[in-house]
This record gives structure tokens, sequence and C-alpha cells, in this order.
């Protein structure tokens, strides 16, 4: 029998009320069971809503810096313990454990920022036409957030997610992704310990429709905070746009390309292709799936990544030496061989690099997928050049010039993440300007992003303010306030204040 884990409501463990719980396993050996979870519906969004808005008042009266304190208990806490989550990271969604780690240190770096920030001041002082008057901006948090997170960062996105809405003075109601609960109970462990006040934050496990929906739906939310696919994401957006009264904030993900011109060191060329199609066995928003690369250089490219894809160790992602682990479910494995099946099906395609089954018996029990590479030349009509596959799936495209590379960038309808790899910096300025992205990188992967950085993108990628300082728009609102330190009373842009204008008196 395995543990069976509760959910976090008003400072207390719980159970569903629904008394089902579901089960986690490792995706890299599914025998491996990691916990029984609390298999939430509306009943218990409502309970935790209900926590959350009877916190909320006090907590918004304590101080900036007094809140902000309370996030560097969490810091301290989570710093002795990152190797622990670290593991679990990688336990639990399957990625190696470097990258484990990387998740949990991301996650203590955004604390530091938050706290940190907590000493900046946020609003403005503006200059009133009227001498005699002072305005300045002040900011108000928006209530009670709701923060619905994926699974692929399930330590670092949660707390891009929670810690800013706290120190704004916001309280929080968090839906961890289904795939990783026993990360999301962990976490709350660590906010627990941290001693916030009962209600502040909460959690509840479950699956998007039982337990995700009600939170978006409930007149009690303020705000939603979405990261994940741009099917749930647009969803959001619809629902938010219809209620009026709540604000919401986006990220989804995107079909992110790497763009090598003919100057191109290779070397850099290569390595950074390698990274972003497959580091996180391509499960990152920022992964790339794209590759553009000159027809001057395109054959000595090819050569060199196939080479490199062919030598990757995949695997366990808690053995030594392993570069990608397993696909964190079934749907992604099911979803990454139909792509891939796709391409095969194409006569336009070259496959360059298939060893999606090329992994020993020994892990017959893990969700298995390893990499793939294609050759092909861009064609609007081939759907997989602009879907987002989410896995290990990379395809390897000419171009004739930089205005070319430009256009077949541009064609999809994302606009998260590039990188250019050029020694000019002329091309590299006119990737800037003209690739519609919210993040871009030159002569290095599109992958990894720092915390105090913005991170987000443009189209259909979201609303761009998915973290760092960016994230306090969705959280709190702006009040104009003006003040009138003289007697009389003077209005802006030459209003007459006169009301007794033609009158006697
Ligand atoms: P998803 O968008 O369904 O799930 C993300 C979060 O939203 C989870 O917590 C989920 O429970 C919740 N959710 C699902 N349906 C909901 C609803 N109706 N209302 C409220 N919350 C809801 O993503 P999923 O199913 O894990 O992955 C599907 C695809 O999404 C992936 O293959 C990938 O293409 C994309 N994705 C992108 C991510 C990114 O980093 N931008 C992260 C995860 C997935
Ligand atoms: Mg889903």
């Amino acid at each position: 029998m395995t543990d069976t884990y509760k959910n976090y409501i008003d400072g207390e463990w719980v159970t569903a009320r629904s008394g089902e719980t579901f089960e986690s396993v490792e995706p890299a050996d599914t025998d491996r069971v990691l916990g029984q979870f609390q298999r939430s519906t509306e009943e218990d969004a409502q309970r935790a809503i209900e926590a959350a808005n009877e916190a909320q008042e006090q907590w918004q009266s304590l101080s900036r810096i007094d809140r902000a304190a309370y996030i560097e208990e969490v810091f301290k806490i989570l710093e002795q313990r990152t190797d622990e989550l670290g593991e679990l990271v990688s336990r639990e969604c399957g990625k190696e454990l470097s990258e484990g780690k990387a998740d949990v240190v991301e996650a203590i770096h955004m604390l530091q920022y938050a706290f940190g920030n907590a000493r900046q001041p946020t609003g403005e002082v503006v200059e009133s036409e009227i001498p005699a008057k002072d305005s300045y901006v002040h900011r108000q948090p928006a209530g009670v957030v709701a923060s619905i997170t994926p699974w692929n960062f399930p330590i670092a996105i949660p707390i891009w997610l929670i810690a800013i809405p706290l120190i704004e003075g916001n309280t929080v109601v968090w839906k961890p992704a289904e795939q990783t609960p026993k990360c999301a109970v962990k976490l709350m462990e660590v906010f627990d310990e941290a001693g916030i006040p009962d209600g502040v934050i909460n959690m509840i496990t479950g699956y998007g429709e039982d337990s995700g929906a009600p939170l978006v739906s409930s007149n009690d939310v303020d705000s939603v905070l979405f990261t994940g696919s741009a099917k749930v994401g647009q969803m959001i957006q619809k629902d938010v746009a219809v209620q009026g009264d709540k604000q919401c904030a986006c990220e989804m993900g995107g079909k992110n390309a790497i763009i090598v011109t003919e100057d191109a060191d290779m070397d850099i060329a290569v390595h950074s292709a390698i990274m972003s199609a497959y580091k996180t066995t391509g499960q990152r928003c920022v992964s790339a799936e794209r590759v553009l690369v000159h027809e001057d250089v395109i054959d000595e490219f090819q050569q060199r990544f196939v080479s490199a894809a062919e030598k990757i160790n995949y695997g366990h992602p808690v053995e030594d030496d392993v570069f990608m682990g397993p696909l964190v479910d079934d749907a992604q494995v099911e979803k990454t061989k139909e792509w891939n099946q796709r391409v095969r099906d194409l006569d336009a395609a070259e496959v360059l690099v298939d060893r999606e089954t090329d992994i020993g018996e020994e892990h017959a029990d893990g969700r298995f997928v390893g990499p793939f590479a294609y050759r092909i030349e861009y064609d609007d009509d081939i759907d997989v050049l602009h879907e987002e596959v989410f896995g290990p799936h990379v395809a390897i495209m000419p171009y004739s010039d930089l205005d070319e590379a430009i256009e077949i960038h541009n064609s999809v309808e994302y606009g998260l993440a590039m990188a250019i790899c050029t020694e000019d910096y002329r091309k590299a300025r006119r990737a800037r300007q003209d690739c519609e992205v919210g993040l871009g990188y030159v002569n290095l992967p599109s992958i990894g992003a720092e915390v105090h950085l913005p991170f987000g993108g443009v189209k259909k990628s979201g609303s761009g303010i998915a973290s760092g300082k960016d994230i306090i728009r969705a959280v709190t609102h702006r009040k104009a306030w003006t003040v009138n330190n003289e007697k009389d009373i003077e209005m802006a842009q030459g209003l007459s204040a006169d009301i007794f204008r033609g009158s006697d008196e």
C-alpha cells in the first residue's frame, strides 16, 4: 500500500468530499507508485475559495514587508530541501536529476526575487498639471487568486504563480497538475512549516475540469493565473472575458524555432539545437521543434546534428549520465508517436533520426519515446510544422535568405521563444526586430529563462505577463489618487471650477 496524501485548505490537511483518490506513478517506471491523491471537485474548490476569502482581509492588512517575511521563510526551508525535492521532481515528472534540481533552484530564485522586491516601490508619483495637486498611483491586491499550473515545472511555475500574488496581499487557491500531485503536496508542506497564516495559501489536487474549472467560474475568485495548453488557456480567457470583473494571465505553449545562418559557428548551432529540441524530452513551452538552416550549411549542420542525436543517452531520470528521461504521461506518448507517424507518412519528409523505441528492455515499463528528427522543405499546408508536439520531435528546414527564414519563423500562430545562431550582429538584430516572440537568444538554446527577466509570449502563446515583476499586473489593480493641497479647487485642461458663473454671487 502506498500513502494517501491530502488537500491543504485553511491550514489543515483534508480529504476531498468525493471520497475519491487518484494515483501518481513514476513515468520512467509506471510500476512505482508515488502515492494516492485527493480527487477534488467543485465542493472542495468552494471550501478552498471560502478559506482564501476569509483570510484575505487580515493578510492584506499586514505590510508588504511583513508578508514578504513569510515568503523568506518558505525560501529558507526550500533551500534546505533542494536535493530531496529535486529528486522527487525527477521521479514524478521524469526530468533528469540536474533538471529536477534546477526546477527547485528556479523556485528558490523566484522566492528570493519576490521577497527582495517587497522593499521596492510598486506605485509611482505622477506630476499633476495643477501645481497644488499631488497625484500618485497606488496598487491594491485583486483579492483571491486561482493559480492553475502544469506538470513540466512542478515546483518552479507554482512558485512563480504563488509567491508574488501573496506578497501583493492576495490569498491563493492552487490547483496543481494532475500528473505531479506529490510535488504539490511536498511544496505545501514547506508553506505549512513556514507558518503562513491559515487560509492564505490553499491547494486542491485533481483533474482540470473537476477542480480547475470551478475556480475559473467562481464569483469569489478575482484573478486567474494559468500556464498550460493553448486549448485550456483560450477557454479560460473566454470564460473570464464574459465575467467582466475578473483578471487573468495565461501562458501557453509555442512552436519555437532556432535560426542557423550561413556564417554560424557550427559547434554552437548544433549544441543549441540539440539542447532546445531534446532537453526535458522536448516538453518545455520554450522547446524548439523547428530548426531553420541556411541552404549553404544545412548539409553540414544536418550531419552533425544527426550524429549528436544518435548518441543522446535516454533512460531513467535518476540514473547517472542521462540526458533525457521519459514523457510525462500516456497522452504525451500517444500524441508524440502520432505526430512522428504522420511525418513518416509524408512524402515530403526525410526522416533523419528515429529512436522512438530505441530503449532497453529494462525500461519496458516506462513512457519512453526517443529523439526524432526529419528534414523537410517548409510548406504552409503541413500541419506538423505549425502544431505543438511537446515531445522530442524536430523539423530541420532549409531557407535561402534571412527574409525567408523570418517569414517561416512567423508563419505559426504561436510566438514564445526563439534563438538565432550567427556570427553576424546585423542578422541577430534583424531577428530581434522582426521575429514575433517574447523571448529571444543569440548563440544560445531557446530554453533557460532566468526569473528576473520577463517571461511570456505574443500571439497564441499568451498574454506575456506570466512571471517576475510583470505578474504584479495580473494580481493587483491600480488606483490613480490625486490630493489637492489648496483651499481653492482648480481643474486640469482649463475646465472652469466656477459654479456660480453668471449668478449674482
Ligand atoms: P492542460 O492545459 O490540460 O493542463 C494544465 C493545467 O490546467 C493542469 O493543472 C490541468 O489540470 C488544468 N486544466 C485542464 N483543463 C482545465 C479546465 N477546463 N479548467 C481549468 N483548468 C484546467 O495541459 P496538459 O493536458 O497537461 O498537456 C496538454 C498539452 O498542453 C501538452 O501536450 C502541451 O502541448 C501543452 N502544455 C504546455 C505547457 C507549457 O509549458 N506552456 C505545459 C503543459 C502542457
Ligand atoms: Mg489536459
